[in-house]
């Protein structure tokens, strides 16, 4: 079970919508798929039509079963929705022994997923603390202008902290340069930035697409809404992509980081 977060402490870079068209990629593509929303906004159920009547709050805080938290889309996509409660999740999280391990604890027994994604909140808080530490994965969204690869170093840095303190294995498997505009000098530059700094890690780039802005009112994933758009290839090909890495997690359900970020 490879368990991924999809993580960048910057704001509106593309973490939703990257869990959302990252999930029903791999799940179109025959990978059982579970979905947790962690962040407070709660963009994963204004993207898909998720009706569960317990959420992520619950699971995480008040040990409800997971199954009374999932949202079934279909045969191989669940969803554990968020709520604007999980804001308060830092302050009972804060009271728990080993605040930063629970949602590492609470998952332990979840089991018969190819893939576990985390749509984390653009903070650093003890919310994506725990994202961090249940994660062996991160993929970093990457806006493709100066403050975004700033943005994407620091998180780089953060990945470390989170390894060299509590002694974990998470490493970086993509960095996703969103928000690409090839016509836009700064855009190409900073890409080009990006390549050399992360070299085979960074996917190809997800254009500018206002399909996949308006993909999210409909509750529709791209490929759905726009089935031949260039939202739909470019997210399809960094499913492709992450299935390609496949071969290095020795195991589904165990998995192994072929090279974990390290002090
Ligand atoms: N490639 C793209 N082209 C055009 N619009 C996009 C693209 N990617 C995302 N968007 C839009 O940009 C906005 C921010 O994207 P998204 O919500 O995925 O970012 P985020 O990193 O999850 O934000 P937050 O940090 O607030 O959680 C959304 O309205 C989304 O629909
Ligand atoms: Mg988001």
């Amino acid at each position: 079970m490879r368990k991924i977060c999809i993580i960048n402490q910057k704001g509106g870079v593309g973490k939703t919508t990257t869990t959302v068209n990252l999930a029903a990629g791999l799940s179109r593509n025959d990978r059982k798929v579970l979905v947790l929303d962690l962040d407070a906004q709660g963009n994963i159920a204004s993207c898909l039509p998720v009706t569960s009547q317990k959420d992520i709050f619950n699971f995480l805080l008040e040990n409800a079963d997971i199954g009374e938290c999932i949202t079934p889309m279909g045969r191989n996509l669940d969803i554990v929705r968020s709520n604007e409660r999980i804001a308060k999740a830092e302050y009972y999280l804060s009271k728990e022994k080993f605040k930063e391990g629970v949602l590492r604890k609470r998952m332990q027994d979840i089991k018969g997923y190819d893939y576990v994604l985390i749509d984390c909140p653009p903070s650093l808080g003890l919310l994506n603390q725990n994202a961090m530490l249940y994660a062996t994965e991160a993929i970093i969204p990457t806006t493709t202008e100066p403050l975004g690869i700033e943005a994407a170093r620091k998180m780089v840095e953060i990945l470390k902290q989170i390894n060299d303190v509590f002694e974990h294995n998470i490493s970086i498997s993509k960095v996703v340069p969103t928000f690409f505009d090839r016509r836009n000098k700064i855009c190409k530059t900073i890409y080009n930035e990006i390549q050399n700094e992360f070299y085979e890690l960074t996917s190809d780039p997800i254009r500018i697409n206002s399909k996949l802005k308006e993909a999210p009112l409909k509750k529709l994933s791209i490929y759905k809404y726009d089935k031949n758009g260039n939202g739909s290839k470019d997210y399809m090909s960094l499913v492709k992509s992450v299935m390609r890495d496949e071969p290095r997690f020795q195991e589904v359900g165990s998995s192994q980081p072929a090279e974990a970020v390290s002090g």
